[in-house]
């Protein structure tokens, strides 16, 4: 097995809201792997984002309440760094981009001039030795003529583009692990499958890790080789990325994937999942998915489900084990 670059251990997350403490990660143990691409997925609010800024401690730490370990590969637990630490970490070892590129871009400086600054502030590169550098990096993004998006300004470039660049502005300082936060979802479908290519594409160069984040499980299956399935603020089910698209065994996991638009069925209404998730700001007795299951028996709605494992290390939270789920594929 490849050694991990983070392993997220028994993570809850909890932030302060009008409504009360919203505990937003509950519990969450997941590995990321040297040189894997990872997808973290599920429905909106069910606590992807939260999971991901809390790698780089993002949140806003007053309202913040951590539990668990985030261990780093050099042995340390993130949740417990000092802030300089941490500042070395985020950039130039551990990247973020997210859904709407102008998160990380300055929509008043000309592209090069930022992607410059970079530079300056994380290495010792000359001005030409940086601007080579980043004339190279929006080639390999394919942000081209890169003399020319060098000299232009954001609002010059459309959104695809822009979500290149901001690739390319975090890849720079050559990260180890990329988090990528549903970073093609403002994007039109063939644009999306373009920045996919690219990301693909770029780790295979870099052999970095790449979690990517998505509600769409038609991006896992394009690109990732494990996934990691969350409902409700916990992981239901992970495994290959293959294996899961085909032998779901949760039921979360086959109504999600049964709820994929299917090619030939143009003009079909897709189908979603009757019901919505439960309420993150109370304790949830049983199995969080119960009340959407039509699987769920009374047990269900009592007991928290138990974690199966299978020989091939898939592994699901449900206390069904006899479930397979092809009729959904
Ligand atoms: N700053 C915040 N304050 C209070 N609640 C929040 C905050 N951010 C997110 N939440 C809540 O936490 C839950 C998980 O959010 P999030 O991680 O953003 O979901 P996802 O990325 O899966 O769509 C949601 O119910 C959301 O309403
Ligand atoms: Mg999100």
């Amino acid at each position: 097995m490849r050694e991990n670059i983070i392993s997220i251990k028994g993570l809850k997350v909890g932030v302060a809201s009008t409504s009360g403490y919203v505990y937003a990660v509950r519990n969450i143990n997941l590995d990321v792997r040297k040189g894997e691409i990872l997808g973290l997925v599920g429905e909106s609010g069910c606590g992807k984002s939260m999971t991901a800024k809390s790698i780089l401690r993002l949140h806003d730490e007053k309202r913040t309440e951590y539990q668990g370990k985030i261990i780093y590969e050099n042995g340390k637990d993130i949740l417990n760094m000092k802030e300089k630490e941490l500042e070395q970490i985020r950039g130039s070892h551990i990247a973020m981009i997210f859904q709407d590129p102008m998160t990380t871009l300055n929509p008043l400086m000309k592209i090069g001039k930022q992607m410059m600054e970079m530079f300056r502030y994380h290495t010792s590169l000359s001005q030409e030795e940086a601007k080579a550098k980043c004339l190279k990096l929006l080639e390999s993004v394919g942000v081209t003529p890169a003399e020319d998006r060098f000299e232009n300004y954001p609002f010059q470039l459309s959104g695809g583009q822009l979500q290149r660049v901001s690739i390319a502005m975090e890849l720079a300082l050559d990260p180890e692990l990329l988090i990528a936060d549903e970073p093609t979802t403002a994007l039109d479908v063939t644009m999306q499958a373009q920045i996919l290519d690219l990301l693909r594409k770029l780790q295979k160069e870099s052999g970095a890790s790449i979690l990517i984040i998505t509600h769409n499980f038609g991006v896992v299956a394009e690109i990732c080789d494990r996934v990691a399935v969350m409902y409700a603020g916990q992981i239901v089910e992970t495994g290959e990325s293959m294996d899961i698209f085909y032998h779901p065994r949760h039921p979360y996991t086959i109504d999600l994937i049964g709820s994929i638009p299917k090619a030939g069925l143009n003009g079909q209404k897709l189908t979603t999942i009757p019901g919505a998730p439960p309420q993150l700001n109370r304790p949830i007795t049983g199995c969080p998915y119960a009340a959407r299951c039509r699987y769920a028996d009374e047990m269900c709605f009592t007991k928290a489900p138990d974690l199966q494992t299978l020989e091939n290390g898939h592994t699901y939270l449900c206390s069904k084990a006899d479930l397979t789920g092809e009729e959904a594929v």
